[in-house]
C-alpha cells in the first residue's frame, strides 16, 4: 500500500501528510445543474456552452450534470442539444470526445417560452425536479441570466414566484448575472435592489470575465506570494501606472448594445477598474471573497478624479482607416449606428488613489476599439534613479524602469531596466527580461468562463465583484460621463491608429507619454 493510500482519502485536504499529487487535485463541482436564460445569444454559443463542455471534458463536472436552456424558440430537447453540439464543435478548447458529449447531452433539457410566460416557468420547475430525480442534481441549480438587463426584473421575479429561487433545505440556488450592471449609479442601485429582493447577496454571482483570466489572478500571486515586488510597489518608487485594454475589432454586430453605452461604460467601469483595484490594493488578510472585497473596495473608495476633467479625460470615436491592410469604416458608418451618435469607442482617464501608498501617483486607464492591435497590459512605470554616477551621455538612451504585466494576448510579464551595452565605453540602454506563460508552464489555462462557471458551481465567490464594488465603480465613472454629455462631441481617431491626438496631449501635459505595446 502506498503512503498516499494509508493516510486517508485523496480528497482529504486537511491531511497533513498529503503529497504533491494531493495538493494538485482538481476542484470538482458537486451534484448540480445550470439553467441558461438567453441561450440563443452570442455569449451563450461562443462562451458558455463550450465552457460547460470543456469542464466536462476535463472531468470537473459531476456525471449527472444537467444543462437547461430557456428561450423563445420552438425547440425540443434534441434541437437544443444540437445547437450546443455545434457550438462546442466550433468553439470548445478541448478535443471532442463522443463519450463525454453523450453523457452531457443526456442531461440537456429545453424550455420554450417568454419570460412572462407562467406555463414556461412551471415547466422549468418540473424539469428541475425531474433532473433531480433522474440525474441526481441534488436540487442544486445556478440560473445564468445571459439576457439584457431590462429582462432581469421579470426573470428573477418569475424564479421567485415559481419557487425556483430557493431549493429545499441543504441544496443551493444561485443567480449569475452578466454585465452591464446598469448604465450609471442610479440604475445599478435599482438593479441590485431588484436582484436582492429575490436572492441573498451570497447567492448572486456577477460576472466580470477579466477576473477569470489567469494573468489577472496572477496579479495577486505576483504581488503577495513574492517578497521582491511589494517594497517598491508604492509612491516612493512608482512614477505612474498605465492600464491599457486595446482591441483591434470594431463593434461588429453589437450596435444595439454598444451605441449609447460606449467604451468607458462597457469596459472601464468593470474590467479596467478591477485591474486597477487589484494592482493598487493592500494585501488581503486571506484569499477569500470577503477579504478581497474589503481591500478592493478601499481602493475604489479612495479614487480621486482630477478637477479639470476636460484636460485629464478623453473620449473619442473611430473614423475610417486601415487595419490589417484593409480599409475599414468609421463608427458612424457601421450598421445600426445613429449617424449623429456621440458614443465613445475610445476612452482615456486619469485618476489617483488617495491613500498613503499611492497619493499623488497617477493611474492612466485607456481602452479603445479599432486600435493598432489587441493587447491588454498593466505597466508599472518607476521613477528614475535619484542619482547617476555616469556621464549623462552614458544614460541618454535609458528609459524608466517598468514592470509590465501582459494580460493578453502574449500572457506573461516583462521587466524593463537599463544595462551596459557591450563595448569599451559606458553606454546604458534599456533591455527586457521576460516571463511567458507558454514557456514556463506546460499546464494549459482554462478559458475565463470555464473557471468562472466552475466557481459558481462550487460557490466560490473570490473572483466575482460584489454589488458594493459595482456601485463604487459607477461613482467614479458617472462624473466623467456627465462631463462629456455636457461638453460636446467625442474626438476622432483613425482606425488602426493608437487613438486620438488628444490622448497623447493629455499625457504630454503631465510630461509623460503612452506606451506603444
Ligand atoms: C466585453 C466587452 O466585456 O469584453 C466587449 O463588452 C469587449 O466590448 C470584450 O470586446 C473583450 O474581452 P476580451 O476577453 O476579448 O478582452
Amino acid at each position: 500500500m502506498t503512503e498516499h493510500a494509508t493516510v486517508g482519502s485523496a480528497l482529504d485536504w486537511t491531511n497533513p501528510l498529503r503529497d504533491d499529487r494531493d495538493r494538485r487535485l482538481p476542484r470538482i463541482a458537486g451534484p448540480s445543474g445550470l439553467v441558461i436564460f438567453g441561450v440563443t445569444g452570442d455569449l451563450s454559443r461562443k462562451k458558455l456552452m463550450p465552457a460547460v463542455y470543456d469542464l466536462a471534458n476535463r472531468g470537473l463536472l459531476p456525471p449527472g450534470f444537467s444543462l437547461v436552456g430557456f428561450a423563445r424558440r420552438d425547440w425540443e430537447d434534441q434541437d437544443f442539444a444540437q445547437v450546443v453540439h455545434d457550438a462546442v464543435r466550433e468553439h470548445a478548447r478541448t478535443e471532442f470526445r463522443e463519450e463525454v458529449w453523450q453523457q452531457l447531452a443526456e442531461g440537456m433539457r429545453f424550455i420554450p417560452g417568454d419570460f412572462d410566460d407562467d406555463t414556461a416557468f412551471k415547466q422549468l420547475k418540473s424539469a428541475v425536479d425531474e433532473l433531480d430525480a433522474s440525474r441526481g442534481t441534488g436540487g442544486n441549480f445556478a440560473f445564468y441570466l445571459s439576457v439584457p438587463p431590462k429582462f432581469f426584473p421579470k426573470v428573477v421575479q418569475q424564479l421567485k414566484k415559481h419557487g425556483l429561487a430557493n431549493g429545499r433545505k441543504g441544496s443551493w440556488r444561485r443567480a449569475v448575472i452578466e454585465k452591464p450592471f446598469g448604465r450609471d449609479l442610479a440604475s445599478a442601485r435599482e438593479l441590485n435592489a431588484i436582484v436582492h429582493d429575490v436572492f441573498e447577496p451570497d447567492q448572486v454571482f456577477r460576472i466580470d470575465h477579466y477576473l477569470g483570466k489567469e494573468t489577472v489572478q496572477n496579479i495577486l500571486a505576483l504581488r503577495f506570494a513574492n517578497q521582491m515586488y511589494e517594497p517598491i510597489w508604492n509612491r516612493s518608487y512608482v512614477d505612474h501606472i498605465q492600464i491599457t485594454m486595446a482591441e483591434d475589432i470594431g463593434i461588429g454586430g453589437r450596435a444595439g448594445y454598444y451605441d449609447g453605452i460606449g467604451a468607458a461604460r462597457d469596459v472601464i467601469q468593470n474590467h479596467l477598474l478591477q485591474l486597477m483595484a487589484l494592482t493598487a490594493m493592500e494585501e488581503p488578510i486571506a484569499f477569500d471573497a470577503e477579504s478581497l472585497l474589503t481591500e478592493k473596495l478601499k481602493v475604489l473608495k479612495s479614487v480621486r478624479l482630477p478637477e479639470n476633467l476636460g484636460e485629464h479625460t478623453v473620449l473619442a470615436q473611430y473614423a475610417e482607416g486601415w487595419q490589417g491592410g484593409e480599409k475599414v469604416a468609421g463608427y458612424l458608418q457601421e450598421d445600426g449606428i445613429d449617424p449623429n451618435s456621440k458614443t465613445d469607442t475610445y476612452a482615456a482617464i486619469k485618476l489617483e488613489v488617495d491613500n498613503r501608498r499611492w497619493a499623488g501617483i497617477p493611474f492612466y486607464l485607456r481602452t479603445g476599439k479599432r486600435l493598432g492591435r489587441r493587447v491588454t497590459e498593466i505597466a508599472v512605470v518607476f521613477k528614475r534613479a535619484p542619482h547617476s554616477p555616469f556621464d549623462s551621455t552614458a544614460t541618454e538612451e535609458l528609459g524608466q524602469n517598468a514592470i509590465v504585466i501582459r494580460v493578453q494576448p502574449d500572457e506573461g510579464m516583462t521587466v524593463r531596466f537599463g544595462s551596459k551595452v557591450p563595448g569599451t565605453s559606458m553606454e546604458i540602454r534599456d533591455v527586457s527580461m521576460d516571463f511567458a506563460y507558454g514557456e514556463s508552464f506546460t499546464e494549459s489555462s482554462p478559458e475565463a468562463y470555464e473557471r468562472l462557471i466552475l466557481d459558481v458551481l462550487l460557490g466560490d465567490a473570490n473572483l466575482f465583484p460584489r454589488h458594493q464594488e459595482v456601485e463604487e465603480s459607477w461613482k467614479i465613472l458617472d462624473p466623467i460621463e456627465e462631463y462629456w454629455a455636457r461638453h460636446g462631441k467625442p474626438a476622432q481617431y483613425a482606425s488602426g491608429s493608437w487613438g486620438p491626438e488628444e490622448a497623447d496631449e493629455m499625457l504630454a501635459r503631465d510630461g509623460r507619454s503612452w506606451r506603444r505595446p
